[in-house]
This record gives C-alpha cells, sequence and structure tokens, in this order.
C-alpha cells in the first residue's frame, strides 16, 4: 500500500495550507504555466489539468519524472532541474487551486 505513506506526509502540509491563505506562487511556476497555466488549468492540449489535484499525487508525479521513472521527455524536462523543495512547493500549489469546470476548452 505504497499510497499511505504519501496519505500521511500530506497531512500536515494540509493542516498548515489551512491555517495560512493561498499559497505564494513558488519561484518556478513560471516553468510550467505554459502549459499547465498559472492556476493549474492546462493551456495546451494533452497538458493534464493540476488544479485540485492531491498533493500527494502531484508530488509522486514529480518525482517519477525527474527520476525518469514516468519516461515522458517534455516532462522530464521540466522537472529535471527542480530540487525537492521546489516540487514541494509546485504541488502544494496546483493542489490549492480551483478544480477545471468540466468540459471546458483548453485556450491558451
Ligand atoms: C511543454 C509543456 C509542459 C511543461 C512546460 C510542463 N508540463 Fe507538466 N505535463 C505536460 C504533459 C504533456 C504532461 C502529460 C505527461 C504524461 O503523459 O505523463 C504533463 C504532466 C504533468 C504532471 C502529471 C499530471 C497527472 O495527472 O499525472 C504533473 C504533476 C506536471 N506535469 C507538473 C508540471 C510542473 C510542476 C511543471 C513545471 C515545473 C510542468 N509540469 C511543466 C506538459 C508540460
Amino acid at each position: 500500500m505504497s499510497w499511505i505513506p504519501w496519505m500521511l506526509a500530506a497531512l500536515p502540509i494540509a493542516a498548515a495550507g489551512a491555517a495560512s491563505a493561498t499559497p505564494a506562487p513558488p519561484a518556478q511556476l513560471g516553468l510550467c504555466a505554459a502549459c499547465h497555466g498559472e492556476d493549474g488549468h492546462a493551456r495546451i492540449p494533452g497538458a493534464p489539468d493540476l488544479a485540485g489535484q492531491s498533493y500527494p499525487y502531484l508530488l509522486q508525479a514529480l518525482h517519477e519524472y525527474r527520476s525518469g521513472q514516468r519516461n515522458v521527455p517534455v516532462m522530464r524536462a521540466a522537472a529535471g532541474p527542480l530540487s525537492d523543495k521546489d516540487m514541494q512547493a509546485l504541488a502544494h500549489w496546483f493542489a490549492a487551486q480551483s478544480p477545471c469546470k468540466p468540459g471546458r476548452a483548453v485556450t491558451p
């Protein structure tokens, strides 16, 4: 049950998120915005919406791109230079954004 540690790891962060308001935009957000949008609402077809996705899921995905376990060149390039702290900040940011409406059009 590999998801259990991720769930537990997210608990203090969820609590911190509730105490402070919206997190500040991470410094590396500009590396992601062209495809995923600053608000996590995808800007290009084929890029997934990240808004409102769970923190542990986003963080795990970023680790998997950086390690090459998920071998998608475009995301390996984006995640390659990120530190663990960067990934946490980005996952926290996108998890805190309002989810997209189903069926919306993807526009730049
Ligand atoms: C050039 C476009 C592009 C850029 C820039 C980009 N991504 Fe992505 N991202 C994608 C695509 C395409 C996928 C789908 C890849 C796949 O099939 O696994 C993806 C997937 C993801 C996923 C997995 C989502 C899921 O539902 O599994 C996460 C998390 C993610 N990106 C975060 C980021 C972050 C954080 C950044 C900035 C550091 C970033 N991306 C930059 C195009 C991009």
